[in-house]
């Protein structure tokens, strides 16, 4: 089946966003539509690369760390997303130009238009149909991860309540595009939440992206 669409998994660490975004590319095969699922930073080889760097390179400066998310975005959207699209694929990404707002803006500070405006330049304005943001306490959250914690999950707990309280102001000011679910709750309720929004949206109504598939660079 061929009905594209741009669905993103958002939330804060330990989340449970990873398992969800492939819990819901299962059901969505099963039924016949063609998907893509990937992930930010990440998703291409630069963009591999960049990930790397970015969670375990020492000494990164705030801009420098910035720069990188965005690198691996353009070249995501660019060469992966866009194309998926236009073949009519759905696309599901865990992460995506949120990610940025939260972590750099809430949490690092950085002026939110100016992100804004550097997102929209990445991504030559492909916006998601659907944002999915898994919600959670961030302390519960960090207490999940049980591997080596990587630089943002070594940030204080400060840090990473300011990016709970920033997804969920976004998630407020844009209701018609974000839904939010209780992290809390276990993965089959969550996963059966997510699966009746999804189908809301392929049955009703394609959000902005199909209108912006033609402006490929
Ligand atoms: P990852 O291991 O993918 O975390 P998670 O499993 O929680 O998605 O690591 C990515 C980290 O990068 C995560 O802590 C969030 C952070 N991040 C940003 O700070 N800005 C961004 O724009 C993106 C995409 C991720």
């Amino acid at each position: 089946m061929e009905n594209p669409a741009f669905i993103v998994f958002e939330g804060g660490e330990g989340s449970g966003k990873s398992t969800q975004a492939r819990a819901l590319r299962e059901r969505l095969r099963k039924v016949g539509y063609k998907t893509v699922l990937t992930h930010e930073p990440g998703g291409t080889m630069l963009g591999e690369r960049l990930r790397r760097w970015v969670k375990w390179g020492r000494d990164i400066t705030i801009p420098t760390e910035l720069l990188l998310f965005l690198a691996s975005r353009s070249q995501l959207t660019t060469r992966v997303i866009r194309p998926a699209l236009e073949s009519g694929n759905i696309v599901i990404c865990d992460r995506y130009s949120a990610s940025t707002i939260a972590y750099q803006g809430y949490g690092r500070g950085i002026n939110l238009d100016f992100l804004e405006s550097l997102n929209a330049f990445v991504t030559d304005g492909l916006e998601p149909d659907m944002v999915i943001l898994l919600d959670l306490d961030a302390a519960e959250g960090l207490t999940r991860k049980k591997r080596k914690w990587d630089s943002f999950e070594r940030e204080d707990f400060i840090f990473h309540q300011r990016i709970r309280d920033g997804y969920l102001e976004m998630a407020a000011a844009d209701p018609e595009r974000w839904i939010v679910i209780d992290g809390t709750l276990p993965e089959f309720p969550v996963a059966e939440r997510v699966w009746e929004r999804v189908r809301d949206l392929l049955i009703y109504g394609k959000g902005p992206s199909s209108s912006l598939l033609t402006r490929s660079p």
